[in-house]
């Protein structure tokens, strides 16, 4: 068996789906958990579902995240939540600059920052995402965008337990198209080095995920290149047997 140097994560992102009866599904996840081997599982349903989920799986070893959160503890910011309250909530990570957040909400490197910090404060661990566009890997700048994303985004002081970094092509997400390992490869070892080149062992432990159209299908392929700790799973994460499946394929 292969010696990994950082624990797997596998981390779904449910968006704008679920209701309380989407509980069936987590308890499918915690179920499954169980027969897994040494990988992470985390769900970050809606905000909505974090507090229900929070209990739900309490005692087992899958963990709550929550998918965005307000930069300020508390405050006149009428439907933000800060990352307080979803700690309070009990979710134990926040997915914050997710491309979607980048692209409908118009948040920029320093918001991603200042949210990624939020969550710090509060205890948790912030999955800070990062991806090119199409356009942008057609005129060969993924590199440059991801590492500017990278170092705007990522606040000073990062450390294996306070951060995640999950690369996302914009491009992958949702549409079935993945990029070819190599490439992954070279966007993971270029993310490394800037964990590294700022955080010397700390960013030497810090997990980074792959996301963007991760299936059963594709998983092991995607899972075994080189500096890919796990994945970000969007759609495949809303079915307890796909996301499962993903997840196994550290077994
Ligand atoms: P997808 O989404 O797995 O549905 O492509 C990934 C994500 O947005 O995190």
């Amino acid at each position: 068996m292969m010696v990994r140097a950082r624990r797997p994560l596998v981390a779904g992102n449910w968006k704008m789906n679920g209701l309380r009866s989407s509980a069936a599904e987590l308890s499918r996840i915690i179920q499954g958990a169980k027969e897994l081997g040494a990988v992470d599982l985390m769900l970050c349903p809606p905000a909505t579902l974090i507090a229900l989920f929070a209990a739900a799986v309490a005692g087992s070893a899958v963990r709550i995240g929550a998918q965005d959160c307000h930069a300020e503890p508390s405050g006149a910011f009428t439907g933000d939540l800060s990352a307080e309250m979803l700690r309070d909530a009990g979710a134990s990570a926040i997915i914050v600059g997710h491309s979607e957040r980048r692209i409908h909400h118009n948040e920029t490197d320093a918001d991603v920052r200042a949210k990624a910090l939020a969550a710090r404060r509060a205890g948790l661990c912030a999955i800070i995402c990062v991806g090119e566009t199409h356009g942008e890997r057609e005129n060969g700048r993924a590199l440059a965008v991801v590492e500017r994303q990278l170092d705007g985004s990522v606040p000073d002081g990062a450390t294996a337990e306070n951060l995640v970094v999950a690369y996302e092509p914009v491009w992958a997400i949702g549409s079935g198209l993945t990029p070819t390992p190599a490439d992954v490869a070279e966007m993971h070892g270029l993310i490394r080095e800037r964990l590294q080149s700022r955080f010397a062992k700390e960013g030497q432990a810090t997990r980074i995920l792959y996301g963007g159209s991760v299936k059963p299908s594709n998983a092991k392929e995607l899972m075994g290149v080189a500096e890919v700790d796990g994945a970000l799973v969007g759609g495949a994460s809303l079915k307890a047997d796909e996301f499962l499946a993903i997840a196994d394929a550290y077994r």
